[in-house]
This record gives structure tokens, C-alpha cells and sequence, in this order.
């Protein structure tokens, strides 16, 4: 088989290049490791910045999201049963994010796929990537006894933080930087009402906590729990218990609980891969960096790897220019560590740390008190929570 793009990997990354390139005539064929059915039934995070929501609507993909999203104007911060809210919109001068579930938006993306006979092949075994470091690249899968070969002229890496192609390159040339904490998110969606309209993040000296919805009768919600923990130590009633301890009295009071329809533990890591280019490969999303999910911005870092590769594929198809393609790597790794900050400086910010010593707490505790009592500050949170230009 024969392509000009070859993107290995079918999440969001890979559908959404795979359909912005189709849209300007460019061809690509979508490799995934496993089952459309597997794909959609990971529970991932739910917050899309403005500029991803833009690239879903310049995909054809947004028409969903625009009509069943909810669009969230601030957010709360509740500090130990004290509760104030960022004003996200006044304080990233009227910009806002929308609340849609990753794995709605990744549905949207396969049925657009499917409506403009996209190639998306899925349970792809045993992917392999070859002469990336020269103009003819290729890639290959496994299909039961049957060996295919792709010939191509770019190799995308969309993989995922697992996947095959971030280790396609040579070790003395990939830089890896990471950082794992002590600690994960314990996560629950039932189908419940959220027992806020807006998210609310908690700070309480027995961990962090998150109330966030994928809907108004579908809601998710997040304990901070050693990495120890397993989620069978976890049953329903503890989970309650332990969500409503952490959160002010009246928020408490008020949640509906019920039977959790998923359950499951994410340990949380900053990770970040350099360079995003070797040859004809060129790493996006996931599978050149994680983010821990304090700011929301795993889907939203992935966005701006997206939104370049595809104005650098369309340069180099359309108009004979590799600008674009040669500053792939720099650009995009420039507003990656931009997102890697921020997240960081949210988990620090709210989590408790097992090892901490008092000077620690107190900074994190002034880190809090001067957020709230800056215009300055709570300006630099909204931008970087309702996402960097791109
Ligand atoms: N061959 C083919 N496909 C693979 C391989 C492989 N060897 N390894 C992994 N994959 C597939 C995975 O099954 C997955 O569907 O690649 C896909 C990668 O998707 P994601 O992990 O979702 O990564 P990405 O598309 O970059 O999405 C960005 O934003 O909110 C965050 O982490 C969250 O996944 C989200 C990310
Ligand atoms: C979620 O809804 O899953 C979610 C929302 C905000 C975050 C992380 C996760 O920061």
C-alpha cells in the first residue's frame, strides 16, 4: 500500500491530523493497535480549551461538541472548605473552555473518518517503523499471517506514551524528561447529578480532590490516593465518604451519590520527549509528552502538535514550502514545556505531598493566598487554563 502521511496511532491526535489532512486532499491511512470498541471505552478527561474546540470545528467534527458541550465561564477552587471561583472569562479577556468528554470527541472523530472514507485500520499488530532517516520511509503491520507494508513519504507518531514510534528513535538522539509523583487520581463516573455546574478543585490536607461532569446527569469525580492503593481498596461507600471529606460542608451535603459506572486509579506524570522530529518521523500528542491531569491539559497539548503538523503538511503538499516541517520540533516543543509548567505548578499547588516539609506547606499555602489576592495572578492561570495561542 502506498500514502503520503502514515499515522500510527487511532486517539484523537492521529484522527484529528488524519481528517484536517483529508480535508485538503492529502492522504494518509490511520494505524491502531486495537478495536474501535476498545478505543471508545477508555474514560479519559473531559475539558477542551478554546483553540481545540476550533480545530474540532475546522475538522467538520465540531457540530456534537457546539450542540451537547457545555461551555464553563470559571471554575472553583475550594482551599481546605473555603471556596472561591476563577473568573475565566473576565480574567483571559473573554475566552472560556467547553466541557466534552474525550471519548465523545473521539467518536466524533471515527464517524467523520467514516463519513469521508477515511483509512483507519484498526487492530494493527506488531506496527513497525523503517527508514525514517531517509525519503523513503515505511511502515509495517501485522494482519493475522499477512506481513502489509505501507510506502510513504512522513511517518506520524501518534501512539500514545506507550506506543512503538518514540522508540524508532536512536537513543543518543531522544532526550527524556520526567518527573512521577507520589502519588494518583482515583477516578468515578456515575450517573448522578454533578453537584456543581462548574468544576471544583479542593485542596484539604487529606489529599486533593475533583468534582468535575460529563454531563448534567453524568458526573465525575476525583480523589488524590497513594500510589499504593488498588481499586478494589476503594468500595463506593468509602470513595463518598472520603470525596465529601475533603470538600466544604455545604458542597458535602449536597452531593447525590450513587453506583460508580467506572473505577479506576491514574498515576500521575509530567514526561516530555525532544526532539519531536528524526527524519521523516514526527512525534504528536501523548506519545512526546504527558501531563498530569491538574490543569486539563493533556488533549489541549496534543491540539497545538496537531494544528502544526497540519499547517506544515499542507505548506509542503500545497505550496513546496518545509518551513513549517523544519521548526515542527522547536515550535511545538516551546508551548509543550508552556503546558508542562502550568500543569505542574497546579499539581504542586493542590496536592498534598507525603513528604513535604513545613516550609513546603507554607509555601504552597502563600502560593494560594497571593493567587486570589492578585489580578496578575489569577490573569496568568486563566490564560494558561483556557489554553496559549498556538
Ligand atoms: N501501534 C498502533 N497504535 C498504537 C500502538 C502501536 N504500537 N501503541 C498505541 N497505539 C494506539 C493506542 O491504542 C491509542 O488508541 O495509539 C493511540 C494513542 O492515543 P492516546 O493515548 O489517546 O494519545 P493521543 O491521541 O496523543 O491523545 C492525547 O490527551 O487527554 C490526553 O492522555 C490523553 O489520550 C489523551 C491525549
Ligand atoms: C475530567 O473531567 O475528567 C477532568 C476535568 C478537569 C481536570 C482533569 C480531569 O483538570
Amino acid at each position: 500500500m502506498k500514502t503520503q502521511v502514515c499515522i500510527v496511532g487511532g486517539g484523537p491526535s492521529g484522527l484529528m491530523l488524519s481528517q484536517l489532512l483529508h480535508l485538503k486532499g492529502i492522504d494518509t491511512i490511520v494505524l491502531e493497535k486495537h478495536s474501535r470498541e476498545y478505543v471508545l471505552s477508555r474514560i479519559r478527561a473531559g475539558v477542551l480549551e478554546h483553540g481545540f474546540a476550533e480545530l474540532m470545528r475546522e475538522a467538520e467534527c465540531g457540530e456534537r461538541m457546539d450542540r451537547e458541550g457545555e461551555i464553563h465561564e470559571g471554575f472553583l477552587v475550594s482551599d481546605n472548605g473555603a471556596m472561591r471561583r476563577v473568573d475565566l472569562h473576565r480574567y483571559s479577556g473573554g475566552s472560556s473552555v467547553v466541557v466534552y468528554g474525550q471519548t465523545e470527541l473521539t467518536r466524533d472523530l471515527y464517524d467523520a473518518r467514516d463519513r469521508m472514507n477515511g483509512k483507519v485500520v484498526h487492530n494493527a499488530e506488531d506496527v513497525a517503523l523503517f527508514d525514517l532517516n531517509t525519503d523513503k520511509p515505511y511502515v509495517t503491520y501485522r494482519d493475522g499471517d499477512e506481513v502489509i507494508r505501507i510506502d510513504c513519504d512522513y511517518v506520524i507518531g501518534a501512539d500514545g506514551f506507550h506506543g512503538v514510534s518514540r522508540k524508532a528513535i536512536p537513543k543518543d538522539v531522544l532526550r527524556e524528561y520526567e518527573r512521577v509523583y507520589p502519588f494518583g487520581w482515583l477516578g468515578v463516573l456515575s450517573r448522578t447529578k454533578p453537584v456543581s455546574p462548574e468544576l471544583i478543585y479542593a485542596r484539604h490536607e487529606r489529599g486533593f480532590a475533583l468534582c468535575s461532569l460529563r454531563s448534567q446527569v453524568l458526573s465525575r469525580y476525583y480523589i488524590q490516593v497513594p500510589l499504593t492503593d488498588t481499586v478494589e481498596d476503594w468500595s463506593d461507600d468509602a470513595f463518598w465518604a472520603e470525596l465529601k471529606s475533603r470538600l466544604p460542608d455545604e458542597v458535602a451535603a449536597r452531593m447525590i451519590t450513587g453506583p460508580s459506572i467506572e473505577k479506576s486509579i491514574a498515576p500521575l506524570r509530567s514526561f516530555v520527549a525532544e526532539p519531536m522530529r528524526w527524519g521523516n518521523l514526527f512525534l504528536a500528542g501523548d506519545a512526546a509528552h504527558i501531563v498530569p491531569p491538574t490543569g486539563a491539559r493533556g488533549l489541549n497539548s496534543a491540539a497545538s502538535d496537531i494544528y502544526y503538523l497540519y499547517h506544515a503538511m499542507v505548506d509542503h503538499y500545497a505550496k513546496g514550502d518545509d518551513t513549517g516541517l523544519e521548526n515542527y520540533s522547536a515550535k511545538a516543543l516551546a508551548r509543550v514545556w508552556k503546558a508542562q509548567r502550568f500543569s505542574w505548578w497546579m499539581t504542586m499547588l493542590l496536592h498534598t505531598f507525603p513528604d513535604s516539609i513545613a516550609y513546603d506547606c507554607k509555601l504552597r499555602q502563600t502560593d494560594l493566598d497571593y493567587l486570589f489576592s492578585s489580578e496578575a495572578a489569577l490573569a496568568s492561570l486563566a490564560e494558561n487554563y483556557v489554553g496559549l495561542p498556538f
